[in-house]
This record gives structure tokens, sequence and C-alpha cells, in this order.
């Protein structure tokens, strides 16, 4: 069993609906017109710089997954309840034994330092503020053990070579660090086509030319408010955490990403990770039964259906319709879910389709860019709010009442969750 840590210590904050009602009431100014997780885009459209927001913002090809994300969210009817009068509404949720106050937290994202000043420490620290929990990723610019030591985050994403000795020194590495749950994400054998870095000159490492410093320049408040502040007070950001060894400096002219072996990661390797790991293993970016059987056999504790957020295989099916046909082979594993939840209705379906948790991403970085923790605290408390209010209008007090008696399914989603 993973070790008392600090975060275990923090008791999780209690949800507290007059703190949610009131999300609006102190939206930072640069969200002052955002009323949803839907209108943080633009606003971070007009804040960072081309490449930096197309990253986040871009899709893989034609944006078919991308797009199914919502649209199979919005297919899904809801059949509320009347008359029950639930004055009194919870959104705590345990998941892996651990009580938090809301039933989402924030999904892993590369690059959270370059879109946001100390981006990575700032999702960690706003979401353990709000009870809840964000997600390390493996292509972040901040040490891993720094993010640990000063958040007390405990879940970690990482991306495995196929090497079966970087694969247990980063895997040691990561427990030395204190992580608790290793997310393993398993839709990356190579990095989805994404025709809007191409056409913003977005690469990593990134190339230093005159387009990209004119980009910078365009967008005085990010230049001076991240870039010129995390040279002056942190230093040049490294690839951090792909690998045992730190990585090479983000912006660089010949060096080549330390992405190598993806392509060659299989079951075998995930299986050595998961044997030498003590704490919760967890695989990301399943969308098949299949995958999720040799999971469960394999002994992982759980899985986050995700087409990563639609920016590797362009139609690739959305979590969402993936999630019934999974829930039949995923045995005692917890089962959480990304990609395209942007309103409370999308939470709540996804908890009475069977997810326990679910993980929201870009409009969480958005907030980071554009206002720091404060940002962040209030995408959680739009969302909360929604949930809080939604809960109101379907007639239930506790997440569990979240049945499928609330939904109505479109025929095909109803066809792949029949016994
Ligand atoms: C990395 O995981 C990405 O989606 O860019």
């Amino acid at each position: 069993m993973p070790n008392e840590t600090a975060q275990d210590a923090t008791p999780a904050v209690r949800y507290e609906p007059a703190v949610t009602a009131r999300a609006r009431s102190h939206a930072p100014f640069r969200l002052r017109r955002a009323f949803a997780l839907e209108d943080f885009e633009a606003a971070a459209r007009r804040h960072l710089p081309a490449p930096v927001f197309g990253y986040i913002a871009g899709a893989a090809e034609t944006g078919r997954s991308f797009a199914a994300n919502r649209l199979d969210f919005g297919a899904i009817g809801l059949v509320p309840r009347s008359l029950r009068g639930h004055v009194h509404r919870s959104q705590e949720t345990v998941l892996f034994g651990k009580t938090y106050a809301r039933p989402f937290g924030i999904a892993p994202m590369g690059f959270s330092a370059l879109a946001a000043y100390d981006g990575d420490v700032v999702l960690a620290k706003a979401a353990h503020t709000r009870g809840t929990l964000a997600i390390m990723s493996a292509t972040s610019l901040t040490a891993l053990e720094r993010v640990a030591e000063e958040t007390g985050s405990r879940w970690f994403q990482a991306y495995f070579p196929g090497d079966m000795a970087r694969v247990e020194a980063m895997t040691d590495r990561i427990a030395r660090a204190g992580f608790e749950t290793l997310v393993v994400t398993v839709d990356v054998p190579v990095n989805g086509n994404r025709e809007t870095d191409l056409r913003n000159g977005f690469a990593t490492p990134l190339k230093p030319t005159p387009r990209l410093a004119w980009q910078g320049m365009t967008r005085p408040a990010w230049l001076f408010g991240t870039a010129y502040k995390t040279l002056r007070r942190l230093g040049m950001p490294h690839f951090e955490n792909l690998d045992v060894d730190r990585g090479p400096p983000i912006l660089a002219r010949n060096l080549i990403r330390s992405f190598s072996g993806r392509e060659q990661l299989r079951w075998e390797h995930v299986q050595a990770a998961r044997d030498r790991w003590k704490g919760n293993f967890v695989l990301k970016g399943v969308l098949s039964p299949r995958d999720v059987a040799m999971a469960r056999d394999m002994g992982c504790d759980g899985i986050i259906v995700s087409n990563h957020g639609g920016r590797q295989l362009d139609g690739a099916i959305s979590p969402i319709a993936a999630l019934p046909g999974i829930l039949q082979e995923a045995g005692e594993m917890t089962v959480m879910l990304d990609s395209g939840v942007r309103r409370g209705t999308d939470v709540l379906k996804a908890l009475a389709l069977g997810a326990q948790f679910v993980f929201v991403g870009r409009p969480m970085l958005y907030g980071a860019a554009l206002a720091g923790a404060a940002g962040v605290h209030y995408a959680i408390d739009l969302l909360s709010a929604e949930i809080d209010r939604d809960m109101a209008l379907l007639g239930i007090g506790e997440l569990s009442e979240m049945t499928r008696d609330f939904l109505v399914l479109p025929e095909a989603l109803e066809h792949r969750s029949a016994p």
C-alpha cells in the first residue's frame, strides 16, 4: 500500500453549495465574459501566442474524434424526476479509497508551463485547494519531484518506451518521488497527426525562429507574465519527465525530443511496470473492450477511457460511446473517463453510464494561462456549480443516485450496452 503522504494529511475540501453557487461572482478579470468552460477557449486564443494556443486547442486531422466527443454527450437524453426535495446535494466521490469533493479532476496536459507560469504546480495546487486532483503529465516541463514535494500531487502519467530497462528505471523514479497512482498512457505509439501545429510552426523542441519571436511579441501579457517570468525565475524549461534522466531544453535548434521507442511498447512492458509498482496502476487511452479485458487480467487497478481529447487517431470513437461496452469487461477495475467533458450534465451522464470519475483537460489549462490558480479555481467552481444545479433539476442528492434510469440512449449506444 502507498505510504501516508502529504495529500493524505490534507482533508478533502468538503463541498459547499454556497461557494460554488457564487462561482460567477469571483470571475478573474480575463475570464469575466466566460460563463461556462466552453467560453474559456476564446479568451485563451486572445492571450496565448498562436503556436501555444494551437497546440492546446488542436486535434488530429479532420477533428472527427474531437467533434464526436461533444456530439455523443449531446446525443444522450436526460429524464428528470420531480418533487423529490433534495435541498442538500453532495458531490463527494471516493476514488481508490480517498474522498474527493468533486467527481472530476484535471487531466494530464503537456507543456502546461509553457502556457501558464509554473503551470504544472498551479494546476496541482488549485486542484487540491478545490478538493480534487490533477494528473501530472509526462510531457511536463517541471521536474516531477518538485511537483510531488510542493503540491502533494500523487498521480503521475507516464509515456513508456518499449525498453524494459528504461521502463523499470522510470517506474522507480516516479515511486521514489512519492507518487501513488501511476497512469500509463497507451494511445501514443506515435504522435497524432496535428496539422494545426504544422501550420503554426509548433514543433518540439521549439525552434527559435523570427516567426516564433514575432508570435510571442504580439502577445505581450503572455510574453512578460509567462515566458519572461519563467526564464528569470525558473530558468529555461526542459523536458524533465520523459525518461529517468532529464531531457533537452524546450527551445533548441538541433535536439531530437527523447520520445524514442514508444512504438515498441507492448503488454509485457506494461506488465513489468505493473508488477514493480506498489500503488494504484491505471491504463489511459483504452477504447476496446478486449484491451480492457487484458488490463483487468494483468492486474490493473483502473482505466481511463479516453481518445486523448481527439488528438491521436482521428475517427477513434468517443469514450462516452465506448463506455457501456467497456464496463462489461472491467471487472473490479475503477473506470474513469476523459475527452469532451465540458458541462455538468456531461459529468452526470458519464457517471450514470458507470464511470466513477472523469477528467477535464483544456479549459483547466486555459484557466491557468489566463489567471493562474484563480483561473483554475473558477473553472472548477463553474463546473461544480453546474453539477449542483443539474442534480437539483434531476432530483438527486447524491451522485450514487445517478443511474441509467435517468438516461435515454441513442440506438447505437443502447445496442452496445446490451448484456
Ligand atoms: C500529449 O499528450 C498531447 O496530446 O499533446
